[in-house]
């Protein structure tokens, strides 16, 4: 299995679920990166003690406070990484942080809808501007021909429930705040790979598949163990002809 050979990594929502596992995983892997950044909405709270207890362990592991709906918090944050970077870029962001909301087209209000776009789209986008000097300055500083996680790039973690083409098969669950911000996002990936991808940064959408987490419930298909294996062997194989795409663990193209 290829590796993951990016040496700066930053992710959002990092405190539990699938974004601590691939903080896990990453550190654990046979080339862990140079620095992680592992951000989250309150570090010093006790919904982060593992990844703190991780940080006192490895010294390539930064906790960083980020809350995506906060335009202001993410520029505090790229300022801060950007100091730890000292001149260097960042090759890969993990946009992981996300809501779910159990609402109806019945029950599902403009305050519901507005606060998981702000997370679920509004948030990945805003990160991506707000990164972007620091991806382009990996890729320029690249000498890998095409596009990479190794090289430059943006993971969206998205979902199926974001697909219009599948939405009749999970319709039991109609999550309408939730479906509508991650279809968003998957557009707001292939606007993102549409542009970027001059820059030299890969754009992609990726669906961990059903997992055991918080969101996920314990009724899911997946440990969240086996999801991050299968999306961190994903990652080293993505090129420009997965740009703009929506895949999922197993690196399955799902349809929009
Ligand atoms: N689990 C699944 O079955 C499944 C399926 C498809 C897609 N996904 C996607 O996978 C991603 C991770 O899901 P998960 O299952 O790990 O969910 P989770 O266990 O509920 O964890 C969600 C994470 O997002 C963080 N978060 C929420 N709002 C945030 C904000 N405004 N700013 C920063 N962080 C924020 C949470 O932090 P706090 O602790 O501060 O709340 C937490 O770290 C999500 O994007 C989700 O949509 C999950």
């Amino acid at each position: 299995m290829a590796a993951l050979r990016a040496r700066t990594v930053l992710l959002t929502g990092s405190n539990r679920g699938i974004g601590l596992e691939l903080v896990k995983q990453l550190l654990g892997g046979p080339r862990p990166p140079a620095w992680i950044f592992a951000t989250c909405r309150d570090p010093e709270g006790p919904r982060a003690q593992e990844l703190r207890d991780l940080a006192s362990r490895h010294p390539n592991l930064v906790l960083v406070k980020l809350d995506v709906a906060n335009p202001s918090a993410i520029a505090d944050a790229a300022k801060i990484v950007e100091g730890k970077l000292n001149g260097a870029g960042l090759n890969l962001l993990i946009n992981n942080a996300g809501i779910y909301a159990q609402v109806s087209l019945e029950t599902v209000d403009s305050d519901e809808m507005i606060r998981t776009y702000k997370t679920n789209a509004v948030g990945p986008l805003l990160m991506a501007q707000t990164f972007l000097p620091l991806l382009k300055k990996a890729a320029q500083n690249s000498t890998e021909k095409g596009l990479s996680c190794s090289k430059a790039a943006i993971i969206n973690i998205s979902t199926v429930m974001g697909s219009i083409e599948k939405t009749p098969e999970s319709f039991c669950k109609p999550v309408i705040s939730y479906r509508c911000s991650k279809a968003a996002l998957n557009m707001l990936t292939k606007c993102q790979a549409l542009t970027y991808g001059e820059a030299g940064i890969l754009c992609v959408a990726l669906h961990p598949g059903w997992v055991k987490t918080d969101m996920g419930t314990q009724e899911a298909d997946l440990t969240v163990d086996t999801s991050v294996r299968g999306l961190l062997s994903v990652l080293p194989v993505l090129s420009e002809k997965h740009s703009g795409n929506l895949l999922n663990w197993e690196g399955k193209v799902i349809p929009w």
